[in-house]
């Protein structure tokens, strides 16, 4: 299904225990992700930060400085994430929102500068289309100087889509030691069923057409399967 998008798969991401077990393990990096969005945003007061596909916000309150001041906007469909989100966030001083939707609806009406966007592990949801009208969108939703964090599934130049998902299901059945039989399948279905990973070229050429600059990739796990992308964004001429 290279490129032809599906109806998202809600339900995996309400269930939320086994994503709680990857992030516990560190199955998919977050530990190595949290250390890059501490260096870029620990220090920064009263920033305004936009979390796209927030899931329960553990890589924004592991990497801020919970006595400080910030506005916060969490976008998710799943609705029990955001409960984990919630709690997560009483933690911290800065003041938080949610919506309860898709985000790619939700950045159509969305209006002024966010100095942080955030959007972890959630845009391969998206077919093509959507991904790169993405890119657009966000350029207009970030501040001036602002900072966008990007972390995602990514594949191999000249790899296909299929060929990523079965290398992945390779890895993961190899090295996700304490997923069990019925969370591995579950884990694989949803993959075959919603996943669509883009290569590197395709990132760094969409956030390069829409004014993105300083693009960096300090991450990228030692399976080849997950990329992390730091850019920021051209001042505006006024
Ligand atoms: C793999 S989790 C990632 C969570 C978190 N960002 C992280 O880095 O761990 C993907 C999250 O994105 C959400 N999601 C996926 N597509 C979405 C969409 N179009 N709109 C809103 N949320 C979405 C899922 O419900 C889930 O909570």
């Amino acid at each position: 299904m290279e490129g032809k998008e599906n109806t998202r798969d809600v339900a995996y991401f309400e269930q939320w225990n086994i994503y709680r077990k990857v992030i516990k393990y560190n199955y998919m990096f977050h530990a190595e992700i949290i250390d890059i969005v501490r260096q870029e945003i620990y220090d920064l007061k009263d920033i305004s930060v936009l979390d796209l596909g927030c899931g329960d916000s553990h890589v924004l309150v592991s990497s801020i400085d919970k006595a400080l001041n910030f506005q916060y906007l969490g976008i998710d469909t799943a609705k029990n994430a955001i409960r984990f989100s919630e709690k997560n966030l009483s933690s911290c001083k800065g003041d938080a929102r949610h919506i309860n939707g898709d985000f790619f609806v939700e950045l159509e009406k969305l209006t002024g500068g966010f100095d942080v966007i955030i959007s972890g592990y959630s845009l391969h949801h998206l077919n093509r289309e959507k991904k790169e009208k993405f890119f657009s969108l966000i350029s207009n939703l970030l501040s001036d100087f602002g900072v966008f964090i990007f972390y995602d599934i990514e594949s191999n130049i000249g790899e296909s889509q299929v060929e990523y998902k079965t290398r992945t299901y390779r890895i993961l059945r190899k090295n996700w030691k304490q997923i069990n039989g019925n969370e591995m399948d579950t884990i694989i279905n949803h993959i075959n069923n919603y996943d669509m990973p883009e290569n590197e070229d395709f990132h760094m050429e969409n956030m390069s057409k829409n004014g993105f600059i300083n693009i960096k990739n300090p991450f990228k796990d030692k399976h080849d399967l997950y990329s992390l992308y730091v850019s920021r964004k051209h001042r505006r001429l006024r």
